[in-house]
């Protein structure tokens, strides 16, 4: 459950509430209304301060149980000094965000019903604050919908409500500021819940029908069934639905928020809703979580909401191929030859690399309708990324140097980063077939280059970059604005691009 977030311009809080809280930096005193504040309860900043070991450190806090004087159980104090280590630019955005984490995670471990925050807006300014409240969303996120009951058998207890009051003197410049970011948010969340749904729950055609559902939204949506692909002569992104019962499907979405002849920015996502291998099956370890191979789909769902949602002032299409990658008799099979969209012919080397497959044809159809002035693909596409570069980085591989620095730009931005690693003829040569024109694995080196290199095929030379969320999408450790499994990486990145760069 989301805390309703609800903002008022009162100088300070009359009314009785749960916990305030303040914040303070390394060293400081308090400022502006939290001082106001702090100064009814008649107590001494230094002494309880130091009793209490606080420095101001991010995320370190204290807090005052019945404080005197004040209309609250409890007065929080939060730390915003951010760590010496903090290479994000610019310095304190994103930390912004991780700030509102924390505070929301102590809120609920306090059990807290209604929390009152003191927001400083002439030093913090209202993008500060909008990071802060969007900390506190996504830290509230959680995927439990399908918990019934706890081990003892009991129920669990009903979540409760939490209701966080922003505290602001400029409430129309927050307010702006909070819609925007908000809508950002509600991307990033959309698309967790697709990567988190399970895979019987959530096949090509149910994925189909949320992107659908953007219809309310304002954004244009088109379904491509398997027939009309076929006739399209996508044999590439077919031959990986082969073997399901479950038949492949495009959705095509558009968001018109420019002028009718701009030239729209493409984004294209691998939907494989489940990934066996098929006839190159997988090991049964951690097979599952192959249900979040959707999470390049996910993310542009999760996008083209966010920016109906902010009314971008932009062309935006995106194209998301879904398909479920299974064994069977009627499976794609190790040395099938298929023909793509573009005419490019594919030896089929290992049935498991089938994102590449799905992603050549969506690539291909999306340049040749839409003639995009960027086009920018995710997927969950090669184990091998995570060997690379861990967590912390998406892979980024790009035609364009001008592309991959925005990019790179907008991930230190947005705190979803990416690092660029190289293509090239040498690493092309790799993906060469005895007996077609490529073939779709390039062996064991360089296993993230080379499913780049096979994408890059069907790009027609459009500037373009593909990012590889295979470690970033689902399964990392957890942070301060995220304790779900499915982290809807890609949203904030991408609506960052877009703001900063194509829209004007
Ligand atoms: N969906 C997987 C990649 C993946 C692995 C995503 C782990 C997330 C976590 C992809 O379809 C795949 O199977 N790739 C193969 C390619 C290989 C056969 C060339 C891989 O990475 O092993
Ligand atoms: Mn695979
Ligand atoms: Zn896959």
């Amino acid at each position: 459950m989301s805390p309703h977030l609800d903002i008022k311009t009162s100088k300070l809080p009359t009314k009785k509430t749960g916990i305030i809280v303040v914040y303070a930096g390394q060293g400081d005193i308090l400022h502006g209304h939290a001082a106001d504040l702090w100064k009814k309860t008649g107590l001494d900043w230094k002494k309880i301060t130091a009793s209490a070991g606080f420095e101001g450190k991010q995320k370190q806090m204290f807090s005052l149980v019945a404080p005197p004087n004040l209309p609250c159980d409890r007065l929080l104090v939060l730390g915003i000094e951010a760590p010496a280590d903090d290479h994000a630019k610019p310095a304190s955005l994103v930390g912004w965000a991780a700030r509102g984490g924390a505070l929301l995670s102590a809120l609920e471990s306090l059990r807290c019903e209604k929390a009152a925050i003191i927001l400083d807006d002439q030093e913090t300014g209202p993008e500060k604050i909008a990071e802060f409240a969007a900390g506190l969303r996504l830290r509230r996120y959680s995927f439990d919908k399908y918990k019934t009951a706890r081990k003892n058998g009991k129920k669990p207890k009903p979540e409760k409500k939490l209701t966080i009051t922003l505290h602001v003197a400029d409430k129309p410049a927050t307010d702006k500021a909070l819609a925007e970011r908000m809508a950002r948010v509600e991307g990033t969340l959309l698309a967790r819940d697709l990567v988190n749904e399970p895979p019987n729950v959530l096949g090509p055609r149910e994925f189909a029908d949320v992107a659908v559902s953007l219809k309310e939204h304002g954004v244009e949506v088109e379904i491509l069934n398997a027939r009309q692909m076929e006739k399209l002569g996508m044999g590439s992104l077919l031959c990986v639905a082969q073997g399901s019962e479950k038949p492949a499907l495009m959705a095509i979405m558009q968001w018109k928020g420019g002028k009718k002849t701009q030239k729209p920015v493409a984004f294209v996502g691998k939907g494989v809703c489940f990934d066996t291998g098929g006839i190159s099956i997988k090991p049964s370890n951690s097979m599952e979580e192959m249900k979040g191979d959707m999470g390049g789909a996910a993310a542009v769902v999760g996008l083209m909401k966010s920016l109906a949602l902010r009314k971008c002032p932009r062309n935006v299409v995106g194209v998301i191929g879904l398909v479920e990658n299974m064994p069977d008799g009627k499976a794609t099979r190790p040395g099938d030859i298929v023909t793509a969209m573009s005419g490019t012919t594919i030896e089929i080397i290992n049935t498991d690399a089938e994102g590449r497959l799905v992603l050549a044809d969506a690539l291909w159809y999306t340049q040749d309708r839409f003639k995009p002035e960027i086009m920018i693909n995710l997927a969950t596409l090669t184990g091998a990324i995570l060997i690379a570069l861990g967590r912390d980085y998406a892979g980024l591989f790009s035609n364009n140097d001008e592309l991959a620095t925005k990019l790179y730009e907008a991930g230190i931005a947005s705190g979803e980063k990416v690092w660029r690693l190289p293509l090239g003829p040498a690493y092309d040569k790799l993906i060469e077939s005895r007996f077609a024109d490529i073939k779709n694995t390039g062996g064991r080196l360089a296993g993230s280059i080379t499913a780049a290199q096979f994408l890059e095929r069907f790009v027609n030379n459009v500037p373009w970059a593909h990012l590889d969320i295979a470690a970033t999408g689902f399964g990392a450790p957890g942070s301060d604005i995220s304790k779900s499994w499915a982290s809807g990486f890609g949203v904030a990145l991408l609506d960052q691009l877009l703001r900063d760069n194509y829209e004007t």
